[in-house]
């Protein structure tokens, strides 16, 4: 461990942090160490591992892939693709017609920005404070935060940014060199932040009336996490980004659109080598064969049941705690944070920050009750330990 923790931090360039764990195999929800420690993953990679480690339908899945063709440029015709692709789309619901396949979350975003550009002609952007859209240059100028932003000023285009919930500024905001606006139907990196009950849908009128496009961006919420399959199921955006866990844990980004945006875009305006390579896709009709009605079930049930339990919790340094589905953040004292965080790695329960002073919990959706009461007998022994 102590070499390949050296070796890593020599010779990566280190823009993370180091946790300081070298995991080497994962089953189920539990990830191993080098030393054989089993460790509960609350985190489920930043939102990609979904189904856990080592589902042996995506292994079987992505094996088989892999041994016919991996890498298949889209000019030619793969028949993988073209079935992931089709079923995405009859997943996104009637408005959603046509999708273009990345390799991350920030190039879905980067994607949508240029068709929205495509659509209307107009560069102007109105985005939330504590949203966070991914670093590349052009999803950074839609990503709040001026410590990822200051030192690459000035940054893309113009983007206006508005508080999250609120649609009077979004009103006042749009004017007519707007094209689009852009929102996470939950803010995620930004600190778990659920929105009124209603706010998307008055999003979308004001968007419509006003005459802008609106980008939903659920690379975070997508694909299950809040017990939907989409957290914006019941309104329908022009362009819907997905990634994460979208491709079994293959690198994946997803810019869905409408035929009216389809018909903006020119050949050739944009591409990517590995953009949909059938490796990837596979691991998109696995996924979704995976993510059917009975697991959508199982992840509201858990989600309510830990939920529940975390609000049970006695403790000064918990100051709230607030999410939907397996998208939770436990609100703490800023400066305890990142010590809770560290002391539940090392009573074996890994989970990840989220804004300035949030824990965040973005379990795999095969999470059990007896998973939930494990993770929270361990964060009640670390908070009593700091109260
Ligand atoms: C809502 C949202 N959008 C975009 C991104 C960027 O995705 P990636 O890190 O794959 O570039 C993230 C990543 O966490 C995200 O949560």
């Amino acid at each position: 461990m102590k070499i390949a923790n050296y070796l890593q931090q020599k010779y990566s360039v280190n823009t993370y942090v180091d946790r300081n764990l070298n995991l080497i195999k994962g089953k189920g929800v539990y990830l191993y160490d080098d030393n054989g420690k089993k460790y509960l993953d609350l985190m489920s990679n930043y939102g990609v591992s979904i189904f856990g480690y080592n589902n042996q339908k995506i292994n079987s899945a992505l094996t088989a892939q892999l041994h016919k063709i991996s890498t298949l440029h889209a000019s030619f015709t793969s028949d993988t693709r073209a079935r992931a692709v089709e079923k995405l789309i009859k997943r996104c619901g009637e408005k959603y017609e046509q999708v273009y396949l990345s390799n991350s979350g920030a190039e879905a975003i980067e994607t949508a920005l240029k068709f929205a550009v495509l659509k209307t002609g107009k560069k102007k952007f109105i985005v939330c404070e504590n949203g966070y859209h991914g670093k590349t240059l052009g999803a950074l100028s839609a990503t709040s935060g001026e410590k990822y932003k200051q030192p690459f000023m000035p940054l893309l285009w113009n983007f206006v940014s508005i508080p999250f919930n609120n649609i009077d500024a979004l009103r006042r905001e749009i004017d007519k060199d707007t094209a689009a606006f852009i929102v996470e139907p939950i803010q995620g990196e930004g600190g778990i932040y659920v929105p009124d009950e209603y706010y998307l849908y008055k999003v979308k009128e004001v968007c419509q009336t006003k005459g802008i496009l609106l980008i939903i961006d659920e690379i975070q919420t997508g694909l299950g996490r809040t017990g939907k399959f989409l957290a914006s199921e019941g309104v329908a955006g022009d362009i819907l980004c997905l990634g994460k866990g979208l491709a079994g844990g293959i690198p994946v980004g997803a810019t869905i659109i409408s035929e009216e945006i389809a018909s903006a875009i020119p050949k050739h305006i944009h591409s990517s080598t590995f953009g949909g390579n059938p490796l990837a896709c596979a691991g998109i009709i696995s996924t979704l064969r995976l993510l059917d009605k009975a697991r959508l079930v199982h992840i509201s049930a858990i989600s309510k049941y830990m939920l529940q339990q975390l609000r049970m919790i006695e403790s000064k340094v918990v100051l709230e705690v607030r999410g939907k589905g397996l998208m939770i953040g436990l609100v703490v004292n800023k400066d305890q944070r990142n010590i809770i965080l560290k002391k539940l790695q090392e009573e074996n329960v890994l989970v990840i920050p989220a804004g300035e002073n949030v824990i965040r919990f973005l379990p795999p959706y095969i999470l059990t009750k007896k998973d939930s009461d494990f993770a929270i007998k361990k964060l009640i022994k670390v908070l009593k330990g700091i109260d």
